[in-house]
């Protein structure tokens, strides 16, 4: 008898050292550390773990963000092309096509050479969150904006988003929001990554093809909807009658469920924290008290918990971001996992090739 996987369940397809997803215990571990222990520092620190291996000390948290730095301009193509199209399509497809140009203007690393990867990674990383930026600030009827020479990574995030030189919360905020979006194991955009590159084919394809897939809604697309879903009901007195109504009718509550976690998904607490203070900070604190609420109920009618996306869409709603601009911005963060697969990948590769179950007609005569 053949059994299928669907949706390659409870397959494990490769090794990693990168990051472990502890669905039993709730837990998330990258290279070594406990999420817990690194959700509080910054995007600089984080992302150099994942590239050199190590938490950056203080001097490479510098060198980094000059790296960085000398990196986020894009060419005048891509800029027109955002200018053009950003405010009548939705962010994740000017974002993927803008990502898809980059190819245009750098040459393809030696996928045998390490440090040529690492060059292509890191510039990667900063011209995702400048075009990022730039679809954002279009958005708002804005040009395309500049990064500040001595900013931070999270900082020129903000900067190039608004043109605001943003407060320390506003930094803090978004360099934790970054953290914890870094990096999840196999999840469907690194496995899309992984898969692209096990062909052999070049870095940018792979990232290209992981902001394909981070953009659905059952992935990464879940944030946006679930700011929507919130917007929809409205109210806290509606949440229950529209809950029932969407579980009768077999609706999915965005924000909700996960195929690894068993338990709390650990990144949750540290949002659900974030979105409590920030609701509190502004006095919107509707959100905030809608997600709680929306939460109890899914656990005593599901028994489903708040994944990542849940609180992430009140927590970015009150910092003043809008809602198509929150899944753009997991990429921001989760690029920097992407681009650490790939080089792990191609470490010790093998093209990723499973079997399918042929349930089709085989006697047909012409
Ligand atoms: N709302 C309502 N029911 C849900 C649900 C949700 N968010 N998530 C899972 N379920 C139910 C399914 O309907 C199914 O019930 P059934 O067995 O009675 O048919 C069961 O739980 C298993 O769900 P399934 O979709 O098969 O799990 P999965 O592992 O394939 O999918 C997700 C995982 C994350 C895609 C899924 O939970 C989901 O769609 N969540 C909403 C989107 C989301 O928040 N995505 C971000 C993930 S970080």
């Amino acid at each position: 008898m053949t059994i299928t996987a669907k949706g390659l369940d409870g397959i494990i397809v490769g090794d990693t050292k990168l990051s472990q997803v502890n669905g039993e215990e709730g837990k998330l571990i990258y290279a070594g550390y406990d999420i817990d222990q690194v959700a509080h520092l910054s995007f600089e620190e984080v992302c150099h773990l994942f590239l050199f291996g190590n938490l950056a000390n203080t001097d490479q948290k510098e060198s980094l963000k000059q790296n960085l730095n000398n990196r986020y301009g894009i060419a005048q193509k891509i800029s027109d092309f955002i200018c053009e199209n950003a405010l009548n399509q939705d962010p994740m497809s000017t974002l993927r096509t803008a990502v898809s140009m980059l190819s245009t203007f750098r040459k393809e690393p030696d996928i045998t050479n390490e440090a040529e990867l690492k060059d292509c990674a890191l510039d990667l990383i900063a011209k995702t969150s400048a075009i990022t930026a730039a679809i954002a600030s279009v958005r708002q009827g804005q040009s395309p904006i500049k990064a500040k020479p001595n900013f931070s990574f999270a900082q020129n995030f903000l900067y190039m988003s608004t043109g605001q030189e943003c407060n320390e919360t506003l930094v803090k905020t978004m360099d934790t929001a970054l953290v914890l979006h870094m990096d999840h194991g196999f999840n469907a955009s690194t496995f899309t990554a992984r898969v692209v590159t096990s062909s052999l084919s070049d870095m940018i394809s792979a990232v290209v093809a992981a902001i394909g897939s981070l953009k659905g809604p059952l992935h990464g697309g879940a944030n946006t909807a679930v700011m929507n879903m919130l917007m929809e009901i409205g109210s806290i007195e509606n949440i229950e009658p529209w809950l029932d109504n969407a579980l009768s009718t077999k609706r999915k509550i965005m924000g909700f469920g996960h195929r690894v976690y068993k338990t709390v998904d650990p990144r949750a607490k540290h949002l659900k924290k974030m979105s409590q203070e920030w609701g509190e900070k502004t006095g919107q604190q509707k959100w905030f008290l809608m997600s709680q609420k929306l939460e109890s109920l899914m656990f005593e009618k599901k028994g489903l918990n708040a994944n990542v996306d849940f609180y992430s869409a009140s927590t970015y709603y009150t910092m003043g971001i809008q809602p198509d601009m929150y899944t753009p911005i997991f990429a921001v963060a989760r690029i920097v996992g992407w681009c650490a697969h790939i080089m792990e990948q191609l470490k010790d590769n093998r093209i990723m090739r499973p079997k399918s179950n042929y349930i089709g007609e085989i006697n047909k005569i012409l």
